[in-house]
């Protein structure tokens, strides 16, 4: 019987040096100390035991078990620290690293410039007016006194869808469809910017392109209301600096017309490249709402009058940041834009 719980012993110990994890200490403890465990077994088997050995055995069977306990709790207290430990080490995160930097997006050079367009007008009092770019021949060309035989017709050229609809070679179209969608005769100062596409590719042409279209009607609008609204909004966006000059000009939904040009915003006047020695810009059409245009959107000319312009938002933003071919901005390279 001693020599049984010598081996017990030492196996158990043996076993408990050889556990690495809380459920093989476990399993040791059943083994051992279980209900059905080698050492409940030596008790139960007391019966046998000789009287005179009885205290002795159960003694021993009494030490082993204290001891065994013993080294099983300092064994998992040893294994808790150690899973501790690792878990520490997983979850250790260097505060010195230097940070990840993000990359901040910008916004593109045409919508700062659309975006200062709108600022100056918006400040004017105008409203923000748009129409589709899929547009009726009648919107594009006929409500704007262009007959289908109209000369003026071929001044651009046109992406057809059917022989009703294109897309819109101007923004001029939103003129029309503003003053239809209110009582006629109803005051009117608003701007239309959005896309418009012509048959035209180089370095100044694109055959999609932005404008920004115009139309201020009222009793009693005129000339020097159109001159004075220009004058300001070149002003607000070239700087209080610049010169304006109204150029006689032709279209067929305004008249009288004017195109409107700026000091040169390189040489200021004196003659250079850009302004091919002229010393002006051009940025813009405009003129005086054609009678014929006012009737066929149920405005009476008797009543009220007005002034319309359209001008290219590429064309301003070249002009304001000093780009001298328009592609770069649908290119699209980063290079590029990280410029603004
Ligand atoms: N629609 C004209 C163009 O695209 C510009 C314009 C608008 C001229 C309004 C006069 C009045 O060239």
């Amino acid at each position: 019987m001693e020599k049984e719980l010598q081996r017990i012993r030492e196996a158990a110990f043996h076993e408990l040096e050889q556990a690495l994890d809380a459920t093989a200490l476990n399993d040791l403890r059943v083994k051992v100390l279980g209900k059905k465990g080698e050492l409940t077994a030596v008790l139960r088997s007391l019966g046998s035991v000789s009287a005179s050995m009885r205290p002795r055995i159960g003694q021993l069977v009494n030490d082993l078990r204290l001891d065994f306990e013993k080294e099983l709790q300092a064994k998992q207290e040893a294994i808790k620290e150690a899973e501790l430990n690792s878990r520490l080490a997983a979850e250790k995160i260097d505060v010195t690293l230097p940070g990840r930097r993000r990359e901040l997006g910008r916004r593109h050079p045409l919508t700062l410039t659309l975006d200062r367009i709108k600022d100056v007008f918006l400040r004017m009092g105008f409203d923000i007016e748009e129409g589709p770019e899929v547009e009726s021949d009648y919107y594009n060309f006929e409500a704007l006194n262009l007959p289908p035989d109209h000369p003026a017709r071929d001044m651009q050229d046109s992406f057809y869808i059917t022989d009703q609809f294109l897309l819109r070679t101007h923004t001029s179209p939103v003129q029309v469809r503003t003053m239809q969608s209110k009582e006629p005769n109803t005051p009117i100062r608003m701007i239309a910017p959005g896309k418009v596409y012509r048959r035209d590719y180089d370095a100044t042409h694109s055959p999609m392109f932005q404008q920004v279209e115009g139309l201020v009607v009222g009793p009693n609008i005129r000339f020097s209301d159109l001159k004075g609204t220009l004058e300001m909004f070149c002003q607000g966006i070239f700087g209080d600096s610049v010169k304006v000059r109204f150029r006689p000009s032709y279209f067929p939904f305004t008249e009288p017309s004017a195109e409107v040009d700026i000091s040169c915003v390189i040489c200021k006047g004196s003659g250079c490249r850009v302004c091919k020695g002229t010393g002006w810009l051009e940025i813009l059409g405009s003129g005086m709402v054609h009678p014929r245009v006012l009737e066929m959107s149920q405005y009476d000319p008797a009543v009220v009058s007005g002034f319309a312009f359209g001008m290219g938002v590429e064309r301003i933003a070249m002009l304001l940041f000093g780009i001298d071919d328009l592609r770069l901005f649908y290119e699209n390279d980063v290079r590029f834009l990280r410029r603004f």
